[in-house]
């Protein structure tokens, strides 16, 4: 299991590029860029180093606390997966190759692809913070005309990325990504209705390629979510003081909302179910929606069942259950 923060070396690298900084001039830039996805935009917005820095300073906490998550939920059900590759489409300021490094010990060779030239550079002064990333091959091109001449690698990475595509672009982004995985390809979403209609969609088209999905859901099925509801996770993580200045925020902690897939070529024993919200808790029993292998269930355990409720008390939103009870609604 690796932390939900960002590794010590990135923290300490951001606070020194961000030291002289007007922090009004990052916050208002971070502001724009927020607008901007809000309505619809992308990071085309982030056009100068300055645009860049704030970008990482208002969203690479969340965005790696993000990855961080789903690479634990990744790592449960292949604690034996030790990639040695690593290929990040649309890498940014390689976030999620930082979380990848931390995941996996086992990683040697890391490409990272984006056609930002101001997050890249900023990725390329955080690689220096480290040994592990100081060799990374960092490609300056476009993922659509450049993907397909990246070398493979086992493990595939698309982080807050393809929602930067349109459909179309996104169809033939996800048959690349595929064609690059030789073992598994993991793409992370904010954790919003969009965000999760574009992970089913990834999810649906890859799996008619033979994919098998290992997190987080239990099968291959159609999704058993029905509208207005759909599948998404979050995520907490401390704020600095710097990042509550930032985005004008009073609470020392935010929740990031995400939605993920994790596809592999290589099968897994078991696939185990998954808790889709936070468990209810009433006085006289814990309520726990669950994804299971059978489709979407409703778990009770019962306050006076004192082993099961024991259970039922230490589930999160998001967690993987091996054994999944039987008690259903
Ligand atoms: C929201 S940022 C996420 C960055 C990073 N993956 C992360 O998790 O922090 C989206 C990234 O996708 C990149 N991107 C969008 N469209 C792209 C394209 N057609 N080719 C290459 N990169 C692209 C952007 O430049 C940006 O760095």
């Amino acid at each position: 299991m690796i932390a939900p923060e960002l590794p010590a070396a990135i923290k300490v690298a951001l606070e020194h590029k961000a030291h002289g900084l007007s922090r009004n001039d990052a916050a208002t830039r971070a502001a724009t860029m927020s607008r901007t996805y809000r309505d619809g935009g992308n990071s085309s917005a982030i056009r100068s180093e300055a645009d860049a820095l704030a970008y990482a300073l208002a969203r690479m906490p969340a965005t790696y606390a993000a990855v961080a998550a789903s690479l634990n939920a990744l790592n449960e059900v292949r604690p034996d997966f030790a990639p040695q590759s690593l290929l990040d489409a649309g890498a940014g300021p390689g976030t999620a190759t930082w979380a990848a490094t931390q995941a996996y010990a086992s990683l040697r060779t890391l490409t990272l692809l984006d056609a930002n030239a101001a997050l890249r550079t900023l990725a390329l002064e955080f690689a220096t913070a480290n040994d592990r990333t100081a060799h990374m091959h960092y490609e300056a091109a476009d993922v659509r005309s450049k993907l397909v001449d990246m070398p493979s690698a086992d493990l595939v990475l698309a982080s807050y990325m393809i929602g930067e595509l349109d459909a179309p672009a996104r169809a033939a982004l996800a048959d690349t990504l595929w064609r690059k995985t030789q073992d598994t390809l993991l793409v992370v979403e904010p954790g919003t209705p969009a965000g999760y209609e574009r992970i089913i969609a990834l999810r649906t088209q890859l799996i008619a390629c033979g994919a098998q999905v290992i997190a987080p859901c239990p099968h291959d099925n159609a999704c058993p979510l029905i509208e207005p509801d759909w599948c998404h996770f979050t995520q907490r993580l401390a704020r600095s003081r710097a990042h509550k200045h930032l985005k004008g925020a009073e609470l020392p902690f935010e929740d990031e909302k995400f939605s993920y897939v994790a596809l592999s070529r290589i099968p897994v024993p078991q696939r185990p179910a998954r808790v889709l919200a936070q468990p209810e808790m009433s006085k006289v029993a814990i309520r726990a929606k669950l994804c299971t292998a059978r489709g979407l269930e409703i778990a009770t355990a019962a306050r006076r069942d004192k082993a099961a409720y024991a259970r039922f008390r230490r589930l999160d939103w998001g967690d993987a259950i091996f054994d999944a009870p039987e008690a259903r609604e």
